[in-house]
Order: structure tokens, then C-alpha cells, then sequence
């Protein structure tokens, strides 16, 4: 079957199995930002937002996202021109193997863009379902918390 979407800005007509998963479309797209962690539902690592809310995109499948649009980090910022979400992750330390990141990222974007003065324990709750074997939570929590007084500044594009 075919499918519309929008991917990180640019729209996408293309042809999937219907059972393909979302998670497997998106990297066939080239979207290696999306970790295939568990595929359960229960790590995080293959989070995207779809309409600006957080997912699983092991828990998708293709056709879901028809008409929707999705982001992946590729399409919040560049190595040479990151998002800030993406510079307070690595100015705080927040990144080790970085397998997690991307979700955490998103997670922490959907956050910020409901509430920009996020409390320490706001962050942890919206982090809760994203799982970190590296870096103790404690960075990660850092980083967010960092981007939220440049979003406050206006540091945010
Ligand atoms: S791979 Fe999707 S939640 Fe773990
Ligand atoms: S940085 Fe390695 S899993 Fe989080």
C-alpha cells in the first residue's frame, strides 16, 4: 500500500507492507537515529514525535503515521548546527554511548514544549520510560534542565 507522511519537514509518498513497523520504515528511510532497543515498547530508544507527541516507533506500524507528521533528531539539528536541546545534552555531559540519546531528546522536547520551567522531578517523570545504561540519569536531567533556561532566554530557534 501507499503512504503520505511528513518526515522531519519533507513529504513522503512511498510504499510499505502493511505490517512493516515504524521503526523499520524509518531507518530504511535512513533515519539511524532510531535504536531498535527492545522492541516492546519498553525502553525508548526508538522514540519519534508524531504530531509533536512523543511514540514508540517499535509499536507502529507504517501506515499509523499516513497523513501525520513525524520527527526524528535529523530533523531537529545538525552535527554542525544542533538543535540546543542537542548542545545542553553535550555540554552537560549527558552522552556516553549515546544510545539513548535520541530518545531522550525527543522526550525532553515534548516536554519543553508543553512547559518551558520544567521542575527537576517533572523532567524525571518525563524521562521515566526512556532507559539509560550509561549515564545514571543524573546528567540527562542536567541537560534538560539546561535547555529550559535557553528556552526561556529565547535561545531556541
Ligand atoms: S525499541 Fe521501542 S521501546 Fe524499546
Ligand atoms: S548514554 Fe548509553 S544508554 Fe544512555
Amino acid at each position: 500500500m501507499k503512504i503520505s507522511f511528513e518526515l522531519n519537514g519533507e513529504l513522503k509518498y512511498l510504499e510499505v507492507d502493511p505490517g512493516e513497523r515504524l521503526a523499520a520504515l524509518l531507518r530504511r528511510l535512513g533515519m539511524k537515529s532510531i535504536k531498535e532497543g527492545c522492541g516492546t515498547g519498553d525502553c525508548g530508544a526508538c522514540t519519534v514525535l508524531v504530531d509533536g507527541r512523543a511514540v514508540r516507533s517499535c509499536l507502529m506500524v507504517a501506515p499509523q503515521v499516513q497523513g501525520r507528521r513525524v520527527m526524528t533528531v535529523e530533523g531537529l539539528g545538525t552535527l554542525d548546527d544542533p538543535h540546543p536541546l542537542q548542545r545542553a545534552f553535550l555540554d552537560s555531559g549527558a552522552v556516553q554511548c549515546g544510545f539513548c540519546t535520541p530518545g531522550m531528546i525527543l522526550v525532553a522536547h515534548e516536554l519543553l514544549t508543553r512547559n518551558s520551567s520544567p521542575t527537576p522531578d517533572q523532567v524525571r517523570e518525563a524521562i521515566s520510560g526512556n532507559l539509560c545504561r550509561c549515564t545514571g540519569y543524573v546528567k540527562i536531567v542536567d541537560a534538560v534542565l539546561l535547555a529550559a533556561r535557553w528556552k526561556r532566554e529565547g535561545k531556541w530557534r
